[in-house]
């Protein structure tokens, strides 16, 4: 008789954020794996594209437009999901943007904004989900954060401040969920290439890498890619009833002399 129930063959993870950059890439992934997975990220159509290709493949997928700043949105995507795929046993909030200003310089309201996108828009997830998850005793929470909870960068406080909170309310729930059987945990990218930071301009992108210089914040030019994330993302989904990978930061390896 096993401790815990292991999880079931097939388990619908939801994607947020899957039009781009990691939520793709652990679409991607997770699809390979043989879950059903249904992605959701304002561009729709990327989203379709993304999820049709899989078909493809072979997987079993379900595109459908989110914006995880707007409650509603959060709600109609749970719940076409969930008519498409099943009750979903994981979800991965991979959902964000990130501007550039230095935060005198930014108004509350862009302040906001970026906090409901990643922390609120995080939560309006886990409010849709987890209570679900719950009753049936088994599920996957994936809150990606940022290494900028332990080293902060400039020209990035709003972000800074929101994925402060993802981690806060990441180590509340972890502690309110201790025996439900459901398991939440937080994966902390470093520099990874995606879409993020790419509508920079020149002159902001030069300034803002010449200011992480300055303290200490990029010791070599490797970045990770997209599916490097991903990877780490599918080991904490998968890892054995019994074993709950709390925080994984991941970090590009540096080049080999
Ligand atoms: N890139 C890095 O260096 C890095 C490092 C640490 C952590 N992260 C985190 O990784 C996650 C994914 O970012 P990424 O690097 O893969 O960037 P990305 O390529 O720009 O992808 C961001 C995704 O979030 C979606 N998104 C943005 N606002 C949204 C909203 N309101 N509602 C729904 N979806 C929204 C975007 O899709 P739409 O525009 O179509 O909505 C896109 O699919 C973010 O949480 C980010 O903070 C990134």
């Amino acid at each position: 008789m096993p401790r815990f129930e292991p999880h079931p063959l097939r388990r619908p993870a939801l994607v947020t954020g899957a039009s781009s950059g990691i939520g793709a890439a652990t679409a991607t992934l997770l699809a390979a794996k043989g879950h059903p997975v249904a992605l959701g990220a304002r561009r729709a159509d990327k989203c379709h594209e993304l999820a049709d290709a899989l078909k493809k493949d072979g997987a079993e997928t379900f595109a459908h437009a989110l914006d995880v700043a707007d409650s509603e949105s959060v709600q109609h995507f749970v719940s076409a999901a969930a008519d498409a795929l099943g009750a979903p046993e994981i979800v991965v909030c991979g959902a964000g943007d990130l501007s550039a200003e230095r935060i005198h310089e930014l108004d509350s309201a862009g302040f906001a904004a970026q906090v409901g996108v990643h922390l609120v828009g995080a939560h309006r997830l886990v409010s849709q989900v987890v209570p679900g998850m719950v009753e049936r005793g088994r599920g996957d929470v994936v809150l990606v954060s940022s290494d900028v909870v332990r080293a902060p960068r400039t020209r990035m406080g709003a972000y800074v401040a929101a994925k402060n909170g993802i981690e806060g309310m990441a180590r509340v729930l972890q502690m309110e969920l201790e025996g439900t059987g459901v398991r939440a945990s937080i994966v902390r990218p470093g520099p990874t290439m995606t879409g993020m930071g790419m509508g920079w301009d020149a002159e902001t992108t030069g300034e803002v890498l010449e200011e992480w210089v300055k303290w200490g914040l990029a010791r070599h030019p490797y970045f990770l890619r997209p599916e490097d994330v991903a990877a780490a993302i599918a080991v904490v989904v998968e890892a054995p009833r019994g074993t709950h990978l709390t925080l994984v930061e991941v970090q590009p390896e540096a080049k080999v002399r």
